[in-house]
Parts: C-alpha cells; sequence; structure tokens
C-alpha cells in the first residue's frame, strides 16, 4: 500500500551473506521492515557461497515477510555452481527473483539484474581479440541488454532498477581503485541512461564504497551493501521514497 504521499516505500538490503550456522539471521530485521515500508528489495550476495543450507536459512526469514520480497543474486550466490537451486529455493518461500523480467508493485516498476564485471569510462574492457575477452564482454553486455529489455517492458512512470554489482563508479569509492573494473559495469548505466522512469538504481557488492552516486544522466544509484549502510545510518536497511 502507498505511502500518504503516494509514494511507495521500498526498503533495501545488499550483501545479506547467509551462513549456514546462522538461525533466523533476518528474522526480526524483516519484521521491522514490514512496518516501514511496503517492499523489500534484496540486492544480492544473498548466501555466503550459494548453497542450498544457506537459501533455506534465508527462505524461512523471507517467508515470516509481511511484505512482498524481490531481488537479484549476486556472486556469491554462483559460487557452487548452482544459482538456479538458489533461486528455486526462494521462490518458493514468495521471493521474487527478477532477471529477464520486470514487475509492477501500486504503480512502481521494478527491473532488475546481478550485472557484471567489465569497467568504466577508459577502463572499460572492449570486445577485441582473443575469443575468451569477447566471451567475457559478452557476458557484460548481455546483463546490460537483460536490464535494458526488461526496462522497455515498463508502462509506469516511476521505477526502480535492481542490481548486485554497480552501473557507476561514484558509489565505488572507499574501494581500492585497482578493482574498480571488478565491482561493476558502465554498460549497466547506459541501459538505465535510455529510460526517463527509472527514478532509483540500487546495487551492493562494493562492501567498502559509498553510499550515494550518480547516473551519467542523473538518476540516482545507492549502494545498499549492508556493510556501507549499518555505520552510517546505524542500521542494516534504507527505505527510499519511489
Ligand atoms: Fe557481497
Ligand atoms: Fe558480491
Amino acid at each position: 500500500m502507498a505511502n500518504d504521499n503516494g509514494k511507495l516505500r521500498v526498503a533495501a538490503i545488499g550483501d545479506l551473506h547467509v551462513r549456514e550456522d546462522e538461525t533466523a539471521p533476518f528474522r526480526e530485521l524483516f519484521a521491522e521492515i514490514g512496518n516501514v515500508a511496503d517492499v523489500l528489495v534484496l540486492c544480492g550476495d544473498l548466501t555466503n557461497f550459494g548453497k542450498t543450507s544457506e537459501a533455506k536459512i534465508l527462505a524461512e526469514d523471507v517467508k515470516s515477510s509481511t511484505i512482498p520480497v524481490i531481488g537479484v543474486l549476486g556472486n556469491h550466490d554462483y559460487e557452487c555452481g548452482q544459482p538456479e537451486k538458489v533461486c528455486e529455493i526462494l521462490h518458493e518461500a514468495g521471493m521474487t527473483i527478477l532477471d529477464e523480467q520486470a514487475i509492477e508493485i501500486e504503480g512502481v516498476g521494478f527491473a532488475g539484474v546481478k550485472g557484471f564485471v567489465g569497467g568504466f569510462g577508459r577502463g572499460e574492457l572492449a570486445p577485441f581479440g582473443e575469443p575468451e575477452i569477447k566471451a567475457f564482454v559478452d557476458i557484460a553486455q548481455n546483463e546490460a541488454r537483460k536490464l535494458e529489455n526488461a526496462l522497455r517492458t515498463l508502462r509506469t512512470e516511476r521505477s526502480v532498477a535492481i542490481l548486485h554489482y554497480s552501473p557507476v563508479q561514484d558509489t565505488l569509492v572507499g574501494e581500492p581503485i585497482e578493482i574498480f573494473q571488478y565491482l561493476g559495469s558502465q554498460r549497466l548505466a547506459d541501459s538505465i541512461d535510455r529510460f526517463d522512469h527509472v527514478k532509483a538504481v540500487v546495487h551492493g557488492h562494493a562492501h567498502h564504497g559509498t553510499y550515494e552516486g550518480r547516473t551519467p544522466r542523473g538518476t540516482p544509484v545507492y549502494n545498499v551493501a549492508r556493510f556501507v549502510l549499518e555505520p552510517l545510518f546505524g542500521r542494516r536497511y534504507v527505505v527510499l521514497e519511489v
């Protein structure tokens, strides 16, 4: 249900990194969020190693959420080579994992992909030379293409783009500059900037990055990795009004 001002309250957290030795690690937090937000967005690295045991622990907490839970996977959710199983467990718990399809909640659109590495500006890796380099770049291009296609299907005036990897460098500040190209891809921002309806972008992955930035066309970007939010706000989530 939208707020009095007609805005949707979107809570976001990235980098949950649920481990198999934890018990209901997000149960209380999700209950708290259910009182202050209309939708909960999870920005990847939902599990620590992509184990089914970890996904099942998070699934129990997802089941307890009183508001819709949507999100994307992160690179850690791929570590055991079974991201589809992680998706399935969370899907059965009621979470919507976005990849190629966008959804609409209370008049606000949500499109999301994990994203990929690849760099920014002059540091962006180009699809030139060896087939291995081309295959690598193709993954980054494909993530950006999926995001663009999903955003194009939305007919809402307001939408949120959900990512794990960063689309901009602004929110990476605080991480070593040498690894910026492994923390995101400018191609994601290029896709976002084709649409006026994207009002906010949320991502995770850069645990030591900066909370706020903008795409080249000025769309706000928020790094909601919980390790960034906790020292800044004293809590592990933010609520954006969209
Ligand atoms: Fe992470
Ligand atoms: Fe990550």
